[in-house]
């Protein structure tokens, strides 16, 4: 009854074990070993108990996760729970060894730490009692950015294959009081459409599939409110997010005496690996953020350190970028697309990104039918090469970026037709095809070496080509790769997915200064692997800017807006002034005809983009607060303030700008905020308040652009701004800055 006890109460009550050293394996006499696992404002504390498993005692902020001494450790959860181990519960790790045994039952070995630049690396050793096999559990803690990674490692010690079927990258056990789970997920063009559900007993998996737009159909990061629904400020929340380029796994599990529980790993149906002797195998890592005041703070602990430690130059500018793909679409000519250069130049963009459709010899890419993989500059379209546009843009004083689809073929290509075996295949099976088009198997060294030739070659036709979108549309079926034996094709989602983040580290280290672009349909790569590899990312395909709002509104829950990419476009004929307004939320740009502008419209983007200059620091590296959820509501409201914003005197510049969106038509002015709370106005969180501000109307296109008003901090907090309207769409972006 006492372990009922225990566990149903969380990881929050436990025993503080005694320091005992180890002395044998397993033994009693290791029980009181006790791992602090400190990433800041989450921690993790790990026990050893009498009965020589590994226990988790305590997670969360310092007080949190500090164990109750009164129950013996072996009565705490498991930290890596076994098939085989907790009958009765969803495990972390699944392996059928070589005499058919399916169980395993680890017990601690060692635990080790050592620093590393920015925190401390723990691996905590475990092995199977009976066999040979081996188990690192692994954590690398990032203090400074309130965050831990955790990944799990395990070696095949026994002298005979064995059957991988499961090892997920973290396991915590949570407190589930009122458990809240929330998930992001859709499909094409509806990205991050949010779910939050109250979890009961019984395990919500939630995982994406396809293999390589995973992130459409769902984001690869979910968040556990153990104690009713956090809100934006209040509540405790655990946010985890798998970095894995492929599909990843949430299982969300209320045990049957109320145990809170989450598996988080990568997709691992279908996915079962032959161990042999000696072989190891590595999750991809989880990364962990906890807070006990809501989950704005666990997005802006992410964004922080994916911008210093993920995501390529995460602390560098990122360029407004004109793309042509909405504008153009396959219907370019030398002409026509300097034209467009042209008017992105006058408008002021930084960067042309010349999409789909460049490319196709004896398969000119007319449309998405054919000429995937033929990289050759259409000489049709553009006689003298690209060097002629490249060289406009660069005259006009805009870098210039081109679109590729390197991983992927239409059959109507002279590529295929040359290497029909090249691709993802099934022996004697159809290979069915998604718009047109077949997946680069690119665990061929033959292939991946293609693929780098791609992008080598895309890169030579001009040496002002600085910026690569690399798009990937659509996913694998018929699972199958020529370069795997028959009993290990299920090796395939893993080998492909570290085969392709082999090729873009290869890209990487070859052209160090290029930036590129992640795109899969859109969101489909948004997840941290891929990212590592990448600048920036295309959030969706979606660009109507009401749908953005709420799209761009779930991917902060994991992303800064420095890395979204977010383009004024024609998409659902909204107003400029509100398109432009959506886009300067997150990392601006454009995709319009600029020839289509009307001369308001020009001077509404013209104005966009000079507040965009002003406004880009903190957009792009401040800190996220999201004020009033647009989802289930009319209404949206965001602000990024520059850190320590409070604490600021006679700061020269903006900042905080705040963004406030009306979305539909309702009557009702008064907003449900996402703390159920009524929103009459937007208030201003973060302020000195007793400092005087000069707030500035800095809408695109709005009649009262560039009107200013002076208020106390506690007035912006407390009365706050009022919301646009009448009218919907309708938006205001306000800058502040410190009264001199
Ligand atoms: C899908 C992408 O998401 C779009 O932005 C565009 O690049 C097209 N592919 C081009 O085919």
């Amino acid at each position: 009854m006492i372990d009922v006890l225990v566990e149903a109460h969380g990881p929050n009550l436990g025993a503080r074990g005694r320091h005992g050293a180890p002395l044998g394996l397993g033994s009693p006499a290791m029980a009181g070993e006790r791992i602090e696992i400190d990433g800041g404002r989450i921690g993790l504390v790990l026990g050893v108990g009498t009965d020589g498993r590994l226990h988790q005692l305590g997670l969360g902020d310092q007080q949190g996760r500090q164990p109750d001494p009164a129950f013996p450790v072996s009565l705490f959860p498991l930290a890596l729970p076994t098939h085989g181990e907790e009958a009765r519960r969803a495990p972390a790790l699944r392996v059928t060894h070589a005499d058919g045994s399916p169980s395993l039952r680890l017990v601690f070995v060692r635990a080790t730490a050592q620093p590393h630049p920015f925190g401390q690396e723990h691996r905590i050793e475990l092995v199977d009692r009976v066999g040979g096999f081996e188990v690192a559990v692994c954590f690398r803690t990032w203090p400074d950015h309130d965050l831990i990674e955790q990944w799990v490692e395990v070696r095949n010690g026994d002298d005979a294959p064995c059957t991988l079927h499961q090892v997920a990258s973290a396991s915590p056990a949570l407190g589930a009081a009122d458990p809240y789970l929330t998930h992001w997920g859709g499909g094409w063009a509806n990205e991050w459409s949010e779910t939050t559900e109250r979890l009961v007993r019984g395990t919500k998996t939630v995982a994406s599939a396809g293999g390589v737009r995973s992130s459409l159909h769902l984001a690869p990061v979910v968040l556990w409110s153990p104690d009713g629904r956090a809100t934006e400020t209040d509540g405790a929340v655990l946010a985890v997010s798998v970095a894995w380029g492929g599909d990843v796994r949430f299982d969300a599990e209320i045990g049957p005496h109320g145990q809170g529980r989450l598996v988080a790993g990568l997709q691992h149906l279908g996915a079962e690996r032959r161990l042999e002797p000696g072989e190891t195998f590595a999750s991809p890592p989880a990364v962990l953020a906890w807070s006990d005041h809501g989950v704005g703070a666990t997005s802006r602990a992410l964004h922080c350190w994916v911008r210093d430690h993920v995501v390529r130059d995460g602390n560098r500018n990122r360029a407004i970028v004109f793309n042509n793909w909405e504008a153009m679409g396959f219907s370019l000519t030398t002409e026509t697309v300097c034209a467009v250069i042209d008017g992105a130049a006058d408008l002021g963009a930084e960067l042309f990104l010349l999409d789909d459709g460049w490319f196709g010899d004896a398969f000119p890419r007319n449309d998405d039918t054919q000429g995937l993989g033929d990289w050759v500059v259409d000489a049709r379209k553009f006689p003298g090469g690209l060097g002629p546009v490249v060289q406009h843009a660069i005259d006009r004083g805009i870098r210039f970026g081109l679109w590729v689809e390197p991983e992927m073929v239409n059959p109507r290509s002279e590529i295929y037709q040359a290497h029909p075996d090249w691709v993802i295949a099934e022996p004697g099976r159809e290979r069915r095809e998604e718009r047109q088009q077949l997946v680069l198997d690119v665990c061929r060294p033959e292939v991946a070496d293609f693929v780098l030739e791609v992008i080598d070659q895309t890169l030579a036709l001009h040496p002002e080509i600085s910026y690569l979108k690399w798009d990937a549309n659509r996913d694998i079926s018929e699972s199958g790769s020529a370069v795997l034996p028959a009993d290990q094709q299920s090796h395939l989602p893993v080998d492909r997915v570290r085969a392709t983040l082999a090729i873009m580290d290869e890209v990487a280290r070859r052209h160090p200064t290029i930036e590129l672009m992640l795109c899969a349909s859109g969101g489909g790569r948004s997840d941290l692997a891929n990212l590592a590899r990448f600048h920036e990312l295309w959030t969706s395909d979606n660009t109507d800017p009401v749908d953005r709002v709420r799209i761009q509104w779930g991917a902060s829950h994991l992303l800064p807006a420095s890395v979204l990419g977010a383009h004024v476009t024609r998409w659902g004929q909204r107003p400029m002034p509100f398109a432009c307004a959506v886009a300067l939320s997150a990392r601006f740009g454009f995709d319009i005809d600029p020839r289509s502008l009307t001369g308001e419209e020009r001077e509404t983007a013209a104005q966009a983009v000079a507040t965009y200059r002003s406004i880009r620091a903190l957009v792009q590296f401040g800190d996220l607060h999201r004020l009033v959820s647009p989802i289930g509501t009319g209404r949206g409201a965001l602000a990024f303030l520059a850190p320590r914003v409070g604490e600021q005197r006679g700061t020269e510049g903006p900042i905080a700008v705040v963004f406030a969106f009306v979305l539909d038509n309702q009557e009702d002015h008064h907003t449900a905020s996402d703390d159920g709370r009524e929103s009459p106005v937007v208030s201003v969180p973060g302020l000195d308040p007793d400092r005087r501000y000069t707030v500035v109307d800095r809408t695109p296109g709005d009649v009262n652009h560039g009107q200013a008003f002076t208020a106390l901090g506690r007035d912006l907090a407390a009365t706050g701004l009022q919301w646009p309207g009448p009218g919907w769409p309708s938006a205001k972006v306000w800058v502040v800055s410190s009264h001199r």
